[in-house]
């Protein structure tokens, strides 16, 4: 799928670690909702590098399907990586397989979270749903995020309570590959949800970069 829509620029410069702030969120345990193409490597690439996963989709045998893509990329990654020493690759897959949960009720699953990563499917009232209805059962100190493509991130956060700690995270396809990855702020996004964002795209491996919205929208269309 192309990514053609922008609705944000990219600062001047990127994440700044000089304002690093003690208040950041340590993020640990991920939610990811979605595991489709982007979600199965968001979700793969956060377990790979230390992190507990909490996978999320519609149905189990969408998250069987899934979880069978993501052991088959970290199969190609360990013959890669661990091309010397094969048994030191297989632990690295087994590792990284337990590391991911599934669930089919995201609602249930979101109580201690430290961030939720939404990639379902490209449609705002789907999404702002689905963040409705999480912002009542993920703890307050959860971070929210939308890899939105094309969406206004400001009107998806406007779904929730939780505007300051709603941003975008917009990662490229394919995940496992594709270094760069936007941190999106909308006017609301406290400074701490940005920094603390920025921190686990790096923890991923990842480069990102800060990017505000540009014509933020007021209003929510989920009333
Ligand atoms: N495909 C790309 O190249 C690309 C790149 C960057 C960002 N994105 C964005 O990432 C998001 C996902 O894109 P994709 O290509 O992975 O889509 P996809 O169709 O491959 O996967 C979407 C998944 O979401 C699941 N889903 C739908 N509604 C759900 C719900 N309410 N709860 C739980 N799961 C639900 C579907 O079952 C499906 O598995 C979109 O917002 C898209 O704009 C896509």
């Amino acid at each position: 799928m192309a990514f053609v829509t922008r609705q944000f620029v990219r600062s001047v410069s990127s994440s700044s670690t000089a304002s690093a702030s003690a208040k950041k969120i340590i993020i640990k345990h991920v939610t990811v909702i979605g595991g489709g193409l982007m979600g199965a490597g968001i979700a793969q690439v956060a377990a790979a590098t230390g992190h507990t996963v909490m996978l999320v989709d519609q149905t189990e045998d969408i998250l069987a399907k899934s979880r069978k893509g993501i052991e088959e990329s970290l199969r190609k990654v360990a013959k890669k990586k661990f091309a010397e020493n094969p048994k030191a690759g297989d632990e690295f897959v087994e590792k990284t397989l337990n590391s991911i949960s599934t669930s089919t009720d995201a609602a249930s699953v979101v109580h201690s979270t430290d961030l939720v990563v939404e990639a379902i499917v490209e449609n705002l009232k789907m999404k702002n749903e689905l963040f409705k209805r999480l912002d009542k059962f993920a703890s307050e100190h959860t971070i929210f995020a939308s890899n939105t493509s094309s969406l206004h991130i400001t009107d998806i956060a406007n779904a929730t309570t939780r505007q300051d700690r709603f941003a975008g995270l917009h990662f490229f396809n394919p995940v496992p590959m594709m270094k760069l990855v936007e941190v999106i702020k909308t006017p609301m996004t406290s400074q701490k949800t940005t920094e603390s964002l920025i921190d686990f795209s790096k923890a991923l491996g990842k480069h990102p970069v800060s990017c505000k919205v540009m014509h933020p929208r007021k209003t929510s269309t989920l009333r």
